[in-house]
């Protein structure tokens, strides 16, 4: 799991915020897979209303731009993001989201290797409303401040628990990778993040640029462009 920090700034998350409020809502089990529609409760944005388009180019140009999105991700499509809202003991019980999605009207099918959550809401506006992913061995429990975003598998079981109190709004949206083992992508992350890390300290070390080729042959080795 990756934590992608201020995907947006405050004045673009005040910006959502603004146009979320005014927007209409309606019932999240529009775009759930018959096993999630009999656990989610909560509301989104309709898919390709204009509040979703809008926001939603603001949420991809700000991902475009963010460094350790694309070297975790590698992403070669993204769904067109979605919004959702829970309030009043609303909630997501445990569930995985569909492999594939077909953006609505369109021919375009994305697989989801990965899947991203966008906070809008800062954690002190509401109690409760985590984003809890299962893996093998542990949960792990996230709420960020709004801005930020987790980047984690698609493959896992995840929930979001009852909000309490207050709002929790925020964006989803699934990537599939030019990377798709899970495995294989960890390898390049842990490899460019130690790459950048070298250039940094020691940028007269010859064996950078042998580093960087391994690299890149790696990942002409395992992507599909
Ligand atoms: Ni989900």
């Amino acid at each position: 799991m990756i934590e992608l920090a201020a995907v947006l700034d405050m004045a673009q998350v005040a910006q959502a915020g603004a146009m979320l409020d005014a927007a209409d809502w309606v019932d999240g089990r529009a775009t759930a897979g018959h096993q999630s529609a009999q656990v989610k409760r909560n509301r989104q944005l309709p898919e390709g209303s204009p509040a979703a388009r809008k926001l939603g180019e603001l949420v991809l140009s700000a991902l475009e731009r963010h460094p350790l999105f694309l070297t975790a991700a590698l992403p070669s499509r993204v769904f067109p993001p979605l919004f959702n809202r829970y309030e009043g003991g609303e909630h997501f019980g445990s569930h995985v989201d569909n492999a594939i999605r077909q953006v609505t009207g369109t021919g375009l099918r994305i697989r989801t290797d990965l899947s991203c959550t966008l906070f809008l809401s800062n954690p002190g506006e509401y109690d409760g409303g985590e984003l809890v992913v299962e893996d093998h061995y542990a949960e792990r429990r996230v709420k960020l401040a709004a801005g930020d975003a987790i980047l984690y598998p698609a493959t896992s079981l995840h929930r979001v628990e009852p909000v309490t109190r207050g709002v929790r709004t925020s964006c989803f949206f699934w990537v599939q990778s030019m990377v798709r083992d899970a495995g294989e992508r960890a390898l390049l992350l842990d490899l460019d993040l130690a790459i950048n890390q070298l250039r940094d300290r020691v940028p007269e070390e010859g064996g950078l640029v042998q580093l960087t080729g391994l690299y890149h042959n790696l990942l002409r080795r395992w992507a599909t462009a």
